[in-house]
């Protein structure tokens, strides 16, 4: 099946993208999770990932992340060439993930969960103690305020509702100030009445970042609201990568993905 390439060719910039993967395959048993998957990303990007149940959706997270090795290829990041790639060298490099159940530290208040954050990418996280020096403080309040969680800070975390807990996941990730930031899910579990302003202040925060963003979901109007550009993977495969209108409009797509039948 040739994937549906609309407009994609036209609006890619001819500079060297942030994120490439080349050639990823995965296999867990008889299943092909990730199928040869060669796909490009460059800054600043904003790009929803969809598919249906079981796609591949997270292996290709979980493999461009460096938490699932790949049975072959491999990923270039600003030009180079990445193999053996382990979680923390992909955070080093560049590129952070958040994942759909928050990993979250559930006895700590937010503010120490985002001081904890903030010690990481300072790789200060040996010793508790110097977390709470003034500037550290000040840091991670403004990492809350960005976030919209500044009057969660003392609450602990394990008492927060579902999309405080989704939106404090990724804004740990971004602490580690990523050029490439792969959301798994960001609205799953979270009310219809507030996935958009979940969505308003994510995406707020990370506008001015320039930073490459990819978010898997399964709702469409968060996805058609969101994302400049949309991947469909169906059976491990890319089937379409486009402009988010040109995708959800395919018939491909919308038989495949949203299972609607044509001429409906
Ligand atoms: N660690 C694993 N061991 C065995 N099989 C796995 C593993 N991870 C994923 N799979 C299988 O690979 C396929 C793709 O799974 P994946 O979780 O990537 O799909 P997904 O598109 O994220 O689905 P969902 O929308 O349900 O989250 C599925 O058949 C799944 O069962
Ligand atoms: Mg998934």
């Amino acid at each position: 099946m040739e994937p549906l390439r609309a407009i994609l060719g036209e609006a890619r910039s001819v500079s060297t993208p942030v994120l490439e993967a080349v050639g990823l395959h995965k296999r867990f048993g008889a299943v092909i999770a990730c199928h040869d998957v060669s796909v490009a990303f460059d800054a600043g990007e904003l790009v929803g990932v969809v598919g249906p149940n079981g796609a591949g959706k997270t292996t290709f997270v979980n493999v461009v992340t460096g938490y699932v090795a790949p049975d072959s290829g491999y990923i270039k990041y600003r030009g180079r060439e990445h193999s053996g790639l382990t979680p923390r060298t992909a955070v080093t490099l560049g590129i952070a993930r958040s994942f759909q159940h928050p990993q979250l530290y559930e006895s700590l208040t937010v503010l120490e969960n985002a001081l904890i954050a903030l010690a990481v990418k300072e790789r200060r996280h040996a010793s508790w103690r110097p977390l709470k020096q003034a500037r550290a403080l000040q840091g991670a309040s403004a990492l809350l305020e960005r976030f919209e969680l500044g009057e969660a800070a003392d609450v602990e975390v394990g008492q927060l509702p579902e999309g405080r807990r989704k939106v404090l996941d990724i804004a740990m990730s971004f602490a580690l100030r990523p050029s490439v930031l792969l959301l798994d899910e960001p609205t799953s579990g979270v009310s219809a009445a507030e996935k958009f302003a979940l969505m308003d202040t994510v995406t707020g925060a990370l506008a001015e970042a320039q930073m490459t963003v990819l978010f898997i979901e399964h709702d469409m109007e968060v996805v058609e609201r969101y994302a400049r550009r949309v991947l469909a993977f169906v059976e491990g495969r890319i089937i379409a990568d486009g402009r988010s209108a040109d995708v959800l409009g395919d018939a491909r797509v919308r038989e495949l993905v949203l299972g609607v039948a044509e001429g409906a």
